[in-house]
């Protein structure tokens, strides 16, 4: 059965580009069912209103908690039905939807994040705006589902609109059946924890830039080991901290003479 995304958002039409390219044939196809919900369905006065003044005094404003309640009951009353046998080994707690909460104050969304989505039959992304949702929905949400805050990263968006649109395109094309060739995902960029290598297309001079001499060689080892040692110094360059955070025995003695 194909997994469900469910986005809970006062700007629905903000996630429109989920409809297009890859993430949208993934849908026509059946392999993702994704669905797009506004809040504002769920507010009960004649201008809609989702957002109050916080306790406490502050800036800014906060959403109010009971939209959010009946947004997510209505996640949990559409969700998939386990399939017979499929979820017998699982207890109540992993059959709970994951939660996902966009929020600056998460934990950073990686692509080992992305992989964990992509084995979730069921993810609901809650689009907070303003100051943020009161944070009672969160308690009360636990009960219900798996809450995960994820951040996108250290920065502040004006919204979880954007950052679940990174989430879904990232988590979305490691399920299965979604790339068309699945090798490209084994040599891209963090899968083994390195960045990718540098690539190359015709003309084999371009503006008196040539490509470099291997990759025309035809040797398809040296080919690999050359590729192998760009991933390396690379990611040595960019992103030392990726290179400490390799699990033990990731860099063969070969590796670590580069
Ligand atoms: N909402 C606002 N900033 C965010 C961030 N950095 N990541 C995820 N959601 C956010």
């Amino acid at each position: 059965m194909s997994p469900r995304y469910d986005v809970v958002s006062i700007f629905p039409e903000y996630l429109a580009p989920l409809e297009l390219s890859l993430i949208g044939k993934a849908r026509q196809a059946g392999l993702l069912e994704l669905s797009i919900q506004d809040l504002r369905e769920f507010a009960t006065d004649r201008h809609r209103t989702v957002d109050d003044t916080p306790y406490g005094g502050g800036a800014g404003m906060v959403m109010k908690p009971e939209p959010w309640a009946q947004a997510l009951e209505r996640t949990l009353r559409e969700a998939p039905a386990p399939e017979p046998g499929e979820d017998a080994f699982l207890d109540a707690e992993s059959r709970r939807p994951l939660l996902v909460v966009p929020s600056p104050a998460g934990q950073v969304f990686t692509q080992r994040t992305a992989e964990a989505f992509a084995r979730e039959r069921h993810i609901v992304f809650a689009c907070g705006r303003y100051e943020g949702i009161d944070e009672r929905v969160l308690d009360w949400a636990a009960e219900r589902f798996r809450v995960v805050p994820v951040s996108l990263g250290d920065y502040v968006l004006n919204g979880g609109e954007v950052a679940v649109m990174a989430m879904v395109e990232a988590a979305a094309r490691l399920i299965p059946g979604v790339i068309g060739n699945p090798e490209s995902l084994v040599e891209e960029s963090h899968a083994a924890g390195l960045l990718e290598y540098p690539v190359y297309t015709k003309p084999s001079v371009w503006r008196e830039h040539p490509v470099p001499e291997v990759l025309l060689s035809g040797n398809h080892a040296r080919i690999a080991r050359e590729r192998r040692d760009w991933q390396l110094e690379r990611t040595c360059r960019r992103r030392p901290d990726l290179i400490d955070a390799l699990p033990p025995g990731a860099l063969d003695r070969r590796d670590r003479e580069v």
